[in-house]
C-alpha cells in the first residue's frame, strides 16, 4: 500500500508556483492577486480562508481578505463582488461556501466574472469543464487529478465510482474522470444517498472517490483488493484532547481500509492540501491569462 501525500504534491505544486511568480514579477514588477470573500463566522469556513491567504503570502501572491458580517444582504454581497469584477488590481477571487440561508448561493456565483472565477463554480466555467474547453477545473477534483498523475496511476479503462455528487465535488469529478485524456478514461459510476446497495458499486471500483460527508462512512468490506481510495471527507469531529478542540476525520475508515488498498490518501495530508494549492495554480492562470 502506498500512501498518496497530498502535503508534499502540494508543497512541490507551491514550489513550481513560486519559482512562475518569481519570473512573473522579474518580467513585469506584478504578482497574481487573490481575493477571498468570508461572510460570517463559520469556524470551518475560517480555517480554510485563511489558509488559502497563507498561502498565498508563500507563493508570492498578493492577497485581500474582505470580511463581511452574517447579516449583510445579498444585495451588499452582489455589490462587493461587483467591485472585485472590476477590479483590475485582483487577478482571481471566491466566496466561501456555505453562505447564509437569507442568500441565494447561486446568484451569488453567477454574479462572479468567469474570467476571475478562480473556483471554477460559474456555470459558464462547469460548462466550459463538460465541453472540454478551457476552464477553471474545481480545486478539489482538480487536485485529485493531480495526485493521479504525479503519482503515474493508471486510470485508463478502470472503474471509477464516485460517492457523492456535490457541484463542488462529486459532479465535476465524475465528468472529469470520463474525458478522453490523463488521467481519465476512466467507467465512472456516480452513487449517491438514494443509490440502492451501495457496496454493490463500491466493491467493483478500481478507483473509488468518497465525497459524502460521513465520517468513517467506507469500511474494508466495501472496497476491492488492491483499489486505489481517494478520501474527500473532512469533517470535524470533537476531541478534547486536542489544543483545536476537534479532530478531521475522513469519509473511510482508514485503518480497516488502508491495508486492501494500492493506494489510499490519509485525511489530513491527502486531498486537502491539493485544494489550495490549486486554486493558487488557478490564480496563476488567471494572472497569466491562460484561461480567458
Ligand atoms: N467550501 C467548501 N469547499 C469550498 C471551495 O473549494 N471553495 C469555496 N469558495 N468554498 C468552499
Amino acid at each position: 500500500m502506498t500512501l498518496l501525500d497530498g502535503k508534499q504534491t502540494a508543497e512541490t505544486i507551491k514550489e513550481e508556483i513560486a519559482a512562475e511568480v518569481e519570473a512573473i514579477k522579474a518580467a513585469h514588477g506584478k504578482v497574481p492577486h487573490l481575493a477571498a470573500i468570508l461572510v460570517g463566522n463559520d469556524g470551518g469556513s475560517q480555517t480554510y480562508v485563511n489558509n488559502k491567504v497563507l498561502a498565498c503570502e508563500r507563493v508570492g501572491f498578493d492577497s485581500t481578505l474582505i470580511r463581511m458580517e452574517d447579516s449583510i444582504t445579498e444585495e451588499e454581497l452582489l455589490e462587493k463582488i461587483e467591485e472585485l469584477n472590476n477590479d483590475a488590481n485582483v487577478d482571481g477571487f471566491i466566496v466561501q461556501l456555505p453562505l447564509p440561508k437569507h442568500i441565494d448561493t447561486e446568484k451569488v456565483l453567477e454574479a462572479v466574472n468567469p474570467s476571475k472565477d478562480v473556483d471554477g463554480f460559474h456555470p459558464t466555467n462547469v460548462g466550459r469543464m463538460v465541453a472540454g474547453l478551457k476552464a477553471f477545473l474545481p480545486a478539489t477534483p482538480y487536485g485529485i487529478l493531480q495526485l493521479l498523475e504525479r503519482y503515474q496511476i493508471e486510470t485508463k479503462g478502470k472503474h471509477c465510482v464516485v460517492i457523492g455528487r456535490s457541484n463542488i465535488v462529486g459532479s465535476p469529478m465524475s465528468i472529469l474522470m470520463a474525458k478522453n485524456a490523463y488521467p481519465g478514461n476512466c467507467t465512472v459510476t456516480i452513487c449517491h444517498r438514494h443509490t440502492e446497495n451501495l457496496a454493490q458499486f463500491t466493491k467493483q471500483a478500481d478507483i473509488l472517490i468518497a465525497a459524502v460527508g460521513i465520517p468513517e462512512f467506507v469500511k474494508a468490506d466495501m472496497v476491492k483488493d488492491g483499489a486505489v481510495v481517494i478520501d474527500v471527507g473532512t469533517t470535524r469531529v470533537p476531541d478534547t484532547t486536542r489544543k483545536a478542540g476537534y479532530k478531521l476525520k475522513g469519509d473511510v475508515l482508514f485503518d480497516e481500509v488502508a491495508p486492501k488498498c494500492s493506494f489510499i490518501t490519509p485525511v489530513p495530508g491527502g486531498v486537502g492540501p491539493l485544494t489550495i494549492a490549486m486554486l493558487l495554480k488557478n490564480t496563476l492562470s488567471a494572472a497569466k491569462k491562460e484561461v480567458y
